[in-house]
């Protein structure tokens, strides 16, 4: 099948599933409409991708993925919601439409944002799960590392403090691998372990793909900054250096985050190398973050 394809399918199916648990009858129409509102407002759902993909690598069955596929767009989507507060990244634009605090109001968007973290556990603890509780355990254990004060909620501390100060190469990195790494990583990690077949030796070199590809990641949003338009990107370029908030392109200037870029792409390649053909998606996806343009 082509690549652009099965993309196409995975985020099909993580929609679908998503749309489901959000039609449930809750207590709160108007918190349900502000959940729903930033879980649909056009994502390119990589990291469900990225689940679905692991747990098809090591020849899981695909529904298993379904749960961590929507737990971790849900934090995603959390993650962005809060992002965009005016206490944060004061971003009126998401994905081409209004912030959701802009489209509901600001302690609404705060309340959502909450809902969504909630959710993604809820889900991935639920009874009827068809994946053994030892492996839902593990799938809360790495989805709350990756998410909390340990992942992106460090993450992005450490961008807010960060604002207006020179940071070094090092800082830098270590802000960007948590702030998008941890997520990133979680995402394939959950879906391994879906698979309910992944090895110490499968973990460590996926493990080591996904910190290639998440640092890539938050590089080229960086650059995108820069040299996306708001009209493609869908939030308002500029936002980085309005705030002076360090990025790649501001450290190294915007040939080096280049040369950065590249070679994560090389490292993410070689890291999964070994898996052959069984691969080709995962070397797709690599490629994609490299390219995408939004
Ligand atoms: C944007 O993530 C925020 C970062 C972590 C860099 P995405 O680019 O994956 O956002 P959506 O979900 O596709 O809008
Ligand atoms: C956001 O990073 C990362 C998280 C939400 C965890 P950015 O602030 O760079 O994301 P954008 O550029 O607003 O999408
Ligand atoms: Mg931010
Ligand atoms: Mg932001
Ligand atoms: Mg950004």
């Amino acid at each position: 099948m082509d690549l652009k394809n099965l993309v196409a399918e995975y985020r099909l199916r993580v929609e679908t599933h998503l749309e489901k648990v959000m039609q449930a009858e809750q207590p709160a129409p108007h918190l349900q409409q502000a959940m729903h509102y930033s879980l649909f407002n056009g994502g390119k759902r990589v990291r469900p991708v990225l689940v679905y993909m692991a747990n098809q690598l090591l020849q899981g069955e695909l529904k298993n993925a379904d749960i961590p596929a929507c737990a971790i767009e849900a934090i995603h989507s959390y993650s962005l919601v809060h992002d965009d507060l005016p206490a944060m990244d004061d971003d009126d634009l998401r994905r081409g439409k209004p912030t959701c605090h802009i489209a509901f109001d600001e302690a609404t968007a705060i309340l959502a944002g909450d809902g969504l973290q909630a959710l993604a556990f809820d889900l991935l603890s639920s009874p009827d799960s068809s994946l053994e509780p030892r492996i839902q355990l593990q799938m809360m254990q790495s989805l709350a590392k990756a998410s909390g004060n340990f992942g992106m909620v460090a993450g992005q501390s450490i961008d807010l403090c960060n604002v207006g100060k020179q940071v070094s190469l090092q800082q830098l990195e270590l802000m960007h691998q948590h702030k998008t790494g941890a997520l990133i990583c979680s995402s394939i990690e959950m879906g391994a372990l879906s698979s309910g077949k992944a090895t110490e030796q499968d973990l460590h070199s996926l493990q080591q793909y996904a910190a290639a590809i998440g640092l890539a990641f938050q590089v080229k949003d960086d650059i995108l900054d820069i040299e996306g338009d708001t009209a493609t990107i869908g939030k308002p370029q500029g936002s980085d250096l309005a705030q002076d908030k360090p990025t790649y392109p501001a450290l190294l200037g915007m040939a080096g985050a280049k040369q950065k870029l590249d070679l994560l792409n090389q490292q993410a390649h070689a890291t999964i190398d070994g898996y052959g053909d069984a691969a080709a998606p995962l070397h797709w996806l690599a490629d994609y973050i490299v390219e995408r343009n939004y």
